[in-house]
């Protein structure tokens, strides 16, 4: 009898052990994720179709929870992939509706991609900030609107910031800079406003910071350059203004500095020119004045050099011919004067380069 009973304990804790731990997500989470569908609406493709059943953990169209704990770790909705799922349909995702906050009772997710559905409206739910392991938040390529909460600072564990190519608007909220570990902030082509926070520096494991296409102004913070591993850096298309600051050309890292359309003034530190990891520098479109500084070396290894739509005056420096490299150069629409050098970074270049100048002469121009 003892044994029978030992024996039918065995195999009940075996069965009771083996079955359930084939996991499936908690009621609470399953309850969020319907409620999360049911406010968005996806015509084209049925990817909402596998969200079915009990178990929000298999099988459920860009759905995924962690093995052990059974909690829904990843929401990853792209609009553009290369998922069969698009290939069948023969087009590109399209999704309507909003964002509802009941994403926020997923408590444990670590990455919510919500990205290129172009027609998901509403605001980014303010409770999104209360979802302590977030990781990535990538909502690029909708039509969100209102702002950026003010407290996304608490999110301690970001990374990637991602709401590019929305209508969202309001101030880059001050807290951001409390992201210790914020490496992709992309916020372009929105119709965010205000200044830079001074203290943006803060953000030392920054690689990119890109802001490109706002309604930013004021000046470019002094304490962005001490970001160590900043490496892209774009405010093209806002109203940035005041002067570029030397120390933007001393930065270890930095290889894209894309400055143009602002209403920056002031003149072109020498360190830019001369600096060794700085491939693409666009400055077109300002009020940036004076010479171009004679400050070229056999460092220098530009990909892209744009420095149109100034007023720029002097000759073009000597020191131009040292650069290793100028692959794009763009001198047009300055008051440049003088003989273009002729020689290696030069021999590839077409006239559209240096029009529009005040007395620029020699070839590709007209002779001297
Ligand atoms: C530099 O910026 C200007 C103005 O925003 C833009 O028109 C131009 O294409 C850019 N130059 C390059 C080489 O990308």
């Amino acid at each position: 009898m003892a044994f029978l009973v030992f024996f039918f304990s065995v195999i009940f804790f075996l069965v009771g052990v083996t079955i359930p731990a084939v996991y499936s997500c908690p009621p609470s989470e399953l309850a969020a994720l319907l409620a999360f569908k049911a406010a968005l609406h996806e015509p084209y493709l049925g990817i909402f179709n596998s969200w079915t059943g009990n178990d929000c953990c298999h099988n459920w169209y860009g759905v995924t929870c962690d093995p052990t704990t059974s909690r829904v770790a990843d929401i990853n909705l792209r609009g553009e992939s290369e998922d069969p799922i698009f290939e069948k349909a023969g087009r590109s995702g399209f999704m309507t509706g909003t964002i509802s906050p009941s994403i926020c009772n997923l408590d444990q997710l670590t990455n919510i991609v919500i990205a290129d559905w172009k027609g998901i409206s509403g605001n980014i739910p303010t409770c999104i900030t209360s979802i302590p392991e977030l990781r990535i938040l990538d909502l690029i390529g909708n039509r969100i609107t209102g702002s950026i909460p003010s407290d996304i600072g608490r999110l301690n564990r970001l990374t990637v910031l991602n709401v590019a190519d929305n209508l969202i608007s309001g101030k880059i909220p001050a807290s951001i800079v409390n992201l210790p570990s914020l490496m992709h902030l992309d916020l372009r082509n929105n119709r965010i406003s205000g200044e830079i926070p001074s203290d943006f520096g803060k953000l030392k494991m920054l690689s990119r910071a890109l802001l490109s296409r706002n309604q930013i102004y004021g000046p470019i913070p002094g304490s962005i350059s001490s970001i160590y591993r900043l490496a892209d850096l774009d405010l093209s298309e806002n109203q940035i203004s005041g002067e570029i600051l030397e120390s933007l050309g001393r930065m270890p890292v930095l290889s894209t500095l894309n400055l143009d359309s602002n209403r920056i003034s002031g003149q072109i530190p020498p360190s830019l020119l001369g600096s060794s990891g700085l491939g693409i520098l666009n400055l077109s479109r300002n009020s940036i004045e004076g010479y171009i500084p004679d400050a070229f070396g056999p460092k220098s290894y530009f990909t892209t050099l744009d420095l149109s739509y100034n007023s720029l005056r002097g000759q073009i420096p000597k020191s131009i011919m040292a650069a290793a490299y100028i692959g794009h150069l763009d001198l047009s629409h300055n008051h440049l004067c003088g003989r273009i050098p002729a020689g290696s970074p030069f021999n590839h270049l077409e006239a559209s380069s240096f029009v529009s100048n005040d007395c620029l002469c020699g070839v590709p121009l007209r002779a001297c």
